[in-house]
């Protein structure tokens, strides 16, 4: 054998070995596993990683948006009519929310901490200044007339302070009132009976500067997908105002962090204490932020759906056997008594009848449903928005002459949206990584390319020395002459 002819077999070889192991890197999912296994090693909450150093401080800014429900018409609303209401807002809060208190426990497997959130005025990204009057429901008065509604000489009382203090149903306050406290005369009055009770009232009232109490989570160092899973919140595994075990659950992480490696057919469980309840996401579309590609997950409708629709949520029907609608979530056994449902802004997927009962909602996919964008890589989150609506139970009472011929009603407040984008800082860190995670995908793919183009090479090789070989007699003279 020449010299040329067995280089021309060694590309043989070589080429049908690089094919052969591209084709086994491409099988045998190799890089992409290799990849994720470093991702699953980086992404645990210890001290140093960026993963830690972003749950502790995250790093893009969120905002919480509050948008109020003007009552335009509340003598009619007295006299059975619908109430009708104009959204006023957004009134925009700049929310700071690190980790305090930060200590690792069980040899690094799981971290204690607080989340302390503090809301700062943003007058430039709002619609008004936090002294907007808004005509809504009076809380206080409609949670104590609830409170006392069976005992008759209590409610008496408490009816006549009301007229003398020309106190109703409705009330005008401030925005800021509203959400971050206010006296309450009636809860003054009140005090008296009940020392220990506070006669300040506020949806967001104690909120600002402070934690909603201490959560233990994984830190993902045992099992990648337990990355900053709650396991307990202020000393509970479970909640205790739900009916049901099922839905006194405390699942998943608390919204603001998810676990590496995030495949499409995952449910993504998340606790949220703002809704007293945990819940759950599904994946819906790919999506791209920043340049960034993501996986948007969405709450399915049937997480809010009621009992016939969805039986898990019997539970969720306080006290138990009282359910509302589709689409509610009656929150008082979590907010000291007090008449809250929360439902999705305009009742968004609510059973269409709360959309009827008041004139001015409508509801729209785009503007209110909650949606989180992940990258499924990392896990990080690259935009995010939590939509709830605040809503008062208002019903008839006859011992209370100021609730008049109301009709029963859940009764719009406010609602809120909490957002995050990705900061440009950590965008351009993870199209680096995206980047990289292309070539490293694709390396099987050049090695298959290469294997068929040193294939190919070698066929024109061959062809080439048998040629001569053939039609040796033609071409002898050629070269000969
Ligand atoms: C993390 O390490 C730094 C410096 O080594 C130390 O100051 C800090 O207290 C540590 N944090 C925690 C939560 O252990
Ligand atoms: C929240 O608290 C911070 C500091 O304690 C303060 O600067 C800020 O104005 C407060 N925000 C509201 C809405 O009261
Ligand atoms: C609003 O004002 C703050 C400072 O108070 C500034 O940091 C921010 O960039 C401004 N936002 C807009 C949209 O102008
Ligand atoms: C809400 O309605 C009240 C009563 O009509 C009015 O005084 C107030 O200005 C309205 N608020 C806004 C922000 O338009
Ligand atoms: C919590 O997760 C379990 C499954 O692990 C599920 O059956 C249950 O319904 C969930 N509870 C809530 C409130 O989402
Ligand atoms: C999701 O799909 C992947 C394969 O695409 C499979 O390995 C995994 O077990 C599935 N996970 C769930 C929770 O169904
Ligand atoms: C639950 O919702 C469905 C659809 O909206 C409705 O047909 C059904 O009557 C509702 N069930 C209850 C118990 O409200």
């Amino acid at each position: 054998m020449s010299p040329r002819s067995c280089c021309v077999y060694a590309l043989g070889v070589v080429s049908l070995l690089v094919l052969i192991s591209g084709i086994a890197m491409v099988l045998s999912d190799v890089f992409p596993r290799f990849l994720n296994a470093f991702v699953k090693r980086e992404v645990v909450l210890r001290n140093g990683t960026d993963a830690f150093e972003a749950w502790k401080d995250p790093p893009p800014p969120v905002y919480m948006q509050f948008y109020f429900f003007n009552l335009t018409n509340p003598l009619e609303v007295l006299d059975g009519d619908r109430p009708a209401v104009i959204e006023i807002g957004p009134y925009t809060y700049r929310e700071y929310r690190p980790m305090e208190e930060v200590n690792f426990l069980d040899n690094g497997t799981k971290v204690s901490a607080v989340n302390t959130k503090t809301y700062i005025f943003q007058p430039n990204m709002s619609r008004g200044p936090e002294s907007d009057l808004i005509r809504t429901v009076n809380i206080p008065a409609m949670t104590v007339m609830e409170r006392f509604k069976d005992h008759s000489i209590i409610a008496n009382l408490i009816s006549s302070y009301l007229k003398s203090n020309d106190e109703g149903l409705f009330a005008t306050k401030t925005v800021g009132d509203l959400l971050w406290g206010y006296e309450d005369p009636l809860l003054k009055a009140l005090k008296v009976f009940r020392p220990n009770l506070d006669d300040v009232f506020g949806l967001f009232y104690k909120a600002n500067a402070t934690n909603d109490g201490e959560y233990v989570f994984f830190t993902g160092e045992q099992n990648y997908q337990d990355f900053a899973r709650v396991d307990t919140w202020n000393g509970g595994g479970t909640l205790q105002w739900w009916t049901s075990d099922q839905c006194n659950m405390i699942n998943g992480t608390n919204g603001a962090s998810f676990h590496p490696v995030i495949s499409k057919n995952e449910t993504l469980y998340m606790f949220s204490s703002d809704l007293c309840r945990s819940l759950y996401a599904n994946y819906v579309e790919d999506v791209s932020v920043k340049g960034v590609p993501g996986y948007r997950f969405v709450p399915p409708s049937k997480v809010f759906a009621n009992r016939t629709i969805n039986p898990d949520n019997a539970g969720f029907c306080v006290p138990a056997g009282n359910c509302l609608g589709s689409g509610l979530l009656n929150i008082s056994p979590c907010k000291q008594g007090a008449p809250i449902v929360m439902s999705s802004p305009h009742f968004y997927q609510s059973d269409e009848k709360y959309v009827l009962d008041v004139f001015g909602m409508r509801p729209n996919k785009e503007q209110h449903q909650t949606i989180i964008d992940i990258n499924p890589l990392t896990g990080i989150v690259l935009q995010a928005a939590k939509k709830l609506q605040i809503n008062v139970f208002v019903e008839r009472i006859s011992t209370f002459s100021q609730t008049g011929n109301v009709r029963t009603v859940v009764f719009p407040v406010a609602y809120l949206n909490e957002s995050v984008v990705v900061d440009d800082a950590s965008a351009k860190k993870l199209q680096d990584i995206v980047e990289k995670q292309n070539i490293v995908v694709n390396i099987p793919f050049m090695l298959i390319g290469l294997g068929i183009l040193l294939g190919a090479l070698f066929m024109a090789l061959m062809c080439q020395q048998k040629g001569p070989e053939s039609t040796a007699a033609e071409r002898q003279p050629l070269l000969k002459s």
